[in-house]
């Protein structure tokens, strides 16, 4: 296939496949698409050694990595990322550790010790700038922003390593900002995406981005897109390519969490729910009794990022681990009702552009007929 993000990374599909786990990125580098590492949860001496393990399993092939740089948040003003921590967690009120303590008894999940250890990392700024550095070390082609445009001086720093920058936006007035500090790739993501989302569907933002940054601009559709008729679609709608997250949640070399891979395997796509119970900002997730419960009236409200994921950090392993398994989420996106069995994720790709070749043909006998 040829497209201009095709052209200038040198591969051979428009897939861009954003996961936290290393052997999904190189898998699908490694099949012709590109793989985005997700940093957020890595030190920057982890993100070190998974960037290593990737530059030596990738077969030569472009990668990305992904940082969380948000615009707005908690302590964006504080100059050192202990103080922050420090700071964020005097705030954090009584009410909502009391709440959370309730709920994890009333699951059976071992009581959550409090600390917010490793919650800030990659979060904010101050937190994502290491990242960043490391990133820049490698022989990466891409690096990623979410939550709002990158500072113009981390552009900057990319653009002189060679490395293309692009950023997540929801909306067409994000999408122009994002332009204005040097951006050279928008992922437009509509509310159907797992993860940081917007309200606006993918349908209908997409041609809203590429009309409002115009011609310079590389636009890639993100938000719902699994199969090869979704990828069409979105070429359709003028991007240049796809951005992908949700699917490789279930593929062979994912490490999602064991007892949230039989939920994603049977939800279908009424079972996600936007909500700020994981970090403060609205995302999307598999619904559950954890996203319930911080939706109901008992509940005191999410507090704004990174506060929420300061509360919550220390309780997500046990939950992961202990008690009922109910409170058990993961973020994942509308197109987990067509995620329903584990495949290789060079398959996955596989198959998206079987289904591409199908649907473009399909739509060329509509018109030559
Ligand atoms: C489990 C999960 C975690 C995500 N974390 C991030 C993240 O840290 N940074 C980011 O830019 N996007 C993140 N996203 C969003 C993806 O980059 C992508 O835009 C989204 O998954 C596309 O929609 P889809 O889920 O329908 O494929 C995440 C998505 C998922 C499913």
């Amino acid at each position: 296939m040829r497209t201009r993000v095709t052209e200038l990374f040198g591969i051979e599909y428009p897939i861009f496949a954003f996961s936290h786990c290393r052997d999904v990125v190189a898998a699908v580098s490694r099949a012709g698409g590109m793989g985005v590492l997700g940093a957020l949860y890595f030190t920057p001496e982890e993100l070190e050694r998974e960037l290593t393990w990737i530059d030596t399993h990738v077969g030569g092939r472009p990668y990305g990595v992904d940082v969380v740089m948000p615009a707005a948040y908690e302590g964006a003003d504080l100059g050192d990322a202990d103080e922050l921590l420090g700071r964020l967690q005097g705030m954090i009120p009584a009410g909502h550790r009391r709440f959370l303590a309730d709920l994890l008894a009333e699951h059976g999940v071992e009581p959550s010790t409090g600390s917010a250890g490793r919650a800030l990392l990659g979060w904010t700024d101050q937190t994502a700038r290491p990242q960043v550095e490391v990133a820049l070390g490698h022989p990466i082609a891409l690096l990623a922003n979410a939550l709002g445009p990158p500072p113009a001086d981390v552009v900057a720093r990319a653009h002189a390593h060679g490395v293309k920058v692009a950023g997540l936006v929801s909306t067409a007035r994000h999408a122009r900002k994002q332009v204005e500090v040097g951006v050279d790739i928008i992922v437009a993501q509509g509310t159907e995406a797992g993860g940081h989302t917007g309200d606006v569907a993918t349908m209908v933002l997409v041609p809203e981005v590429v009309d409002a940054v115009g011609a310079g601009t590389i636009v890639l559709a993100a938000g719902g897109i699994g199969r090869g008729r979704q990828m069409a679609a979105g070429l359709a709608l003028g991007a240049e390519g796809v951005w992908t997250g949700s699917i490789w949640l279930t593929v062979d070399e994912a490490d999602t969490p064991e007892r949230a891979l039989p939920k994603l395997l049977g939800a279908t796509s009424r079972d996600t729910v936007r909500s700020r119970a994981w970090t403060g900002k609205p995302a999307r997730f598999l619904r559950t009794a954890w996203t319930d419960a911080w939706e109901s009236e008992q509940s005191p409200g999410c507090l704004p990022m990174p506060m929420q994921f300061m509360l919550i950090a220390d309780a997500l392993p046990r939950i992961a681990r202990s008690g009922d398994g109910e409170l058990v989420t993961f973020p994942v996106g509308q197109i987990v009702g067509s995620m329903n069995r584990v495949t290789p994720a060079a398959q996955v790709v596989f198959d998206l552009i079987d289904e591409y070749v199908e649907a473009v043909e399909r739509l060329n006998s509509i018109t030559g007929g």
